[in-house]
C-alpha cells in the first residue's frame, strides 16, 4: 500500500535551510523521500545540512533573499516544484516607542516581502506544479499572543498568515494548496535574539509556562510541515496550524 505521508517524488523548496527549523524540515523532507533545494546565505552551514540528508538529488542555492537580483538567479536555476517552505525569517525586539523606520523595514523585507516576491517570481516562471503545497513559517506571536517589543515581529507574521489567505483562493483552481504553521518557542538560534534579554532562571521560568514542560524542537515542526507537504493532507488549504507545546492554551 502506498504511503500517503511519503514525499518520494517530490522536489520541496525550504529557505533558511542553513540553521534551526528549516534545517530540521529540509532533514525531514529527505527522510520521507523528497529531493529537496536548500536556501539560505551560510554556504558553510548549508553544506552541514546537504551532508545530512538522506538521498541523493538536492541541491543548494545560496545567496540572500533580500536581494531581488539574487531571487531571479536562484528562480532561474529552480527545478519544478512541488512543494515550498517559506522559513528564513529573522526575530526583532523594539517597543513601540523607540521603533525606527529602518529596522521596521528591514525586518518586513525579510520575513514578508522577500518570501511574497520570491513567491510571485516562482509563480510567473512557472516552478510550482500543479497540485503542490506552500506553506509559511508564520508564529504564535502576532496572530495568536504577543509580548511588550514583539510588535514588529508579530506583525510580519501575522501578515503571513493574512496572505497565505487571499494566496490558498489564487491558487485553488491548480490544486496548489497554501498553509502557515504557527510555532511557539522553538530552540533554534534565533531564540537568542527573540528572547536575548532573557537570563537562564527567566528562560526556564518561560519553559515551565509550557503546559508540556519543554520549548520545541525544529523536528517538532518539521514533520507538521512533512504532512502538509505530503499528500495525506491533500484537503487542507488555508489552514492556519498551532504547534506551541499548550503554550496559549491558559
Ligand atoms: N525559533 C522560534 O522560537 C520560532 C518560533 C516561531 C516562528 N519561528 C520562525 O521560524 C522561522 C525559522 O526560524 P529559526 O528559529 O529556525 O531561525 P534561525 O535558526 O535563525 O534560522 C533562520 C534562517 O533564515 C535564513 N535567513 C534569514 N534572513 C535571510 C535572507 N535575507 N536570505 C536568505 N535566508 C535568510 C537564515 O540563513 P543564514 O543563517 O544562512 O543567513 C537561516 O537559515 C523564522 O521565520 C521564524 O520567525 C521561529
Amino acid at each position: 500500500m502506498e504511503n500517503p505521508f511519503s514525499l518520494e517524488g517530490k522536489f520541496i523548496l525550504v529557505t533558511g535551510a542553513s540553521s534551526g527549523i528549516g534545517r530540521g524540515t529540509a532533514i525531514a523532507c529527505a527522510q520521507m523521500g523528497a529531493k529537496v533545494v536548500l536556501s539560505g546565505r551560510n554556504e558553510t552551514r548549508l553544506q552541514e545540512t546537504l551532508a545530512s540528508l538522506a538521498g541523493e538529488g538536492h541541491l543548494v542555492l545560496c545567496g540572500d533573499l533580500n536581494s531581488e537580483e539574487t531571487r531571479k538567479e536562484i528562480v532561474d536555476k529552480m527545478p519544478p516544484l512541488n512543494g515550498v517552505v517559506y522559513c528564513a525569517g529573522i526575530s526583532q525586539i523594539q517597543t513601540a516607542k523607540f521603533m525606527d523606520q529602518l529596522s521596521l523595514e528591514g525586518i518586513f523585507q525579510t520575513n514578508v516581502f522577500s518570501p511574497l516576491m520570491l513567491n510571485s517570481l516562482l509563480l510567473k516562471k512557472k516552478k510550482i506544479q500543479k497540485n503542490a503545497s506552500i506553506i509559511f513559517i508564520s508564529s504564535i506571536s502576532g496572530v495568536y499572543r504577543s509580548q511588550v517589543g514583539e510588535g514588529g515581529y508579530g506583525a510580519t507574521k501575522a501578515a503571513l498568515a493574512g496572505f497565505a489567505k487571499s494566496l490558498a483562493l489564487e491558487l485553488s483552481a491548480q490544486g496548489i494548496r497554501v498553509n502557515t504553521i504557527h510555532p511557539g518557542v522553538v530552540e533554534t538560534p534565533l531564540l537568542e535574539v527573540s528572547n536575548g534579554t532573557l537570563g537562564e532562571e527567566e528562560l526556564e521560568t518561560l519553559r515551565q509556562k509550557y503546559p508540556l514542560k519543554r520549548f520545541g524542537k525544529p523536528q517538532d515542526i518539521a514533520y507538521c510541515a512533512v504532512y502538509l507537504l505530503s499528500d495525506a493532507s491533500g484537503w487542507m488549504t488555508g489552514s492556519n496550524i498551532l504547534i506551541d507545546g499548550g503554550f496559549t492554551l491558559k
